[in-house]
């Protein structure tokens, strides 16, 4: 007897967010995707992460990916022919995805970018090795993305950040839904600093502020020392998230106590100096 939609038993819903991991080493990220709030996204069904290895498509006795640069040089280049071939066994298998390169000429992820990356429900995360892709490989992907400036060995650390970074913001990911929207970024700012018990701690204690139990009165405190912080380290990302009316305010406080201490700061130096 065949099944009918009756009898069949209930499926578990498809993942948010499927990943396809292109690598040379597909058991690299193991043991990470295992662990923490990623694993258990990843039992849950909420996540899911293939992986599709080059080299199985590889052509010749010694299925080797790479060979030489045109034109000479130092080190080797991913053939576009595994890597083309890998990317269209997934699609056949499992369905068309959106197709990231990953490599440090790519456009810089940052917050935004994660955001936009988790409205799709399938990625493929292809990692380089050694000196780079052939150029071909790029016209086959749908973007570069970079996670920072700087040089890895390979793509799979890359491929880890995008995955754990899009993960998050899944429903269902983070045991409590606010604390993604509360985040470093999420709002142009740094995530304000935060306390826990001990209240104090070798000669340092928890702000009072904190324990007043006035919300309202905490919350703008919050606000405050996540525009602090900002403009201290991040005064990059002010030009892209402007100061609000009340950060203004902040700011012109932190001038004039600036100013008072400076002229304190010149007055004393102008005083003569005595001997110990
Ligand atoms: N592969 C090597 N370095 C990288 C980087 N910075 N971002 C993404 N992929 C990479």
């Amino acid at each position: 007897m065949t099944a009918t939609p009756d009898d069949a038993t209930p499926s578990s819903p498809s993942p948010l967010v499927t990943f396809e991991l292109v690598t040379l080493f597909p058991d690299l990220l193991d043991g990470y995707l295992r662990a923490s709030l990623l694993g258990k996204a990843i039992g849950a069904g909420i996540v899911a992460v293939e992986r599709t290895n080059p080299r199985d498509f590889a052509p010749g006795r010694h299925r080797s990916v790479d060979d030489t640069p045109c034109g000479g040089g130092p080190g080797m280049v991913i053939s576009p022919v595994p890597v083309v071939a890998a990317l269209e066994d997934l699609t056949a298998r499992r369905g068309p995805a959106h197709k990231i390169l990953l490599t440090p000429r790519g456009r810089l992820l940052d917050q935004g970018q994660v955001r936009r990356l988790s409205a799709l429900p399938r990625i493929a995360l292809v990692c380089g090795r050694y000196e780079g892709f052939d150029e071909r490989v790029a016209s086959f992907c749908d973007e570069e993305l970079s996670i920072g400036d700087y040089v890895l060995s390979g793509g799979e650390l890359a491929a880890a950040v995008v995955i754990e970074s899009i993960a998050r913001l899944l429903p269902g990911v983070l045991g409590c839904g606010l604390s993604a929207a509360e985040d470093s970024f999420s709002a142009g700012r740094l995530e304000h600093p935060q306390w826990t018990r001990p209240l104090e701690f070798r000669g340092h204690r928890v702000p009072d502020i904190l324990l007043s139990g006035d919300h309202a009165a905490i919350a703008r405190w919050r606000r405050r020392e996540a525009y602090r912080r900002t403009a201290a380290v991040r005064p990059d990302l002010l030009s892209l998230h402007p100061p609000t009316e009340e950060e203004r305010v902040w700011a012109e406080e932190w001038a004039r106590e600036r100013g008072g201490q400076d002229q304190n700061d010149a007055l004393s130096a102008q005083e003569p100096r005595t001997r110990p």
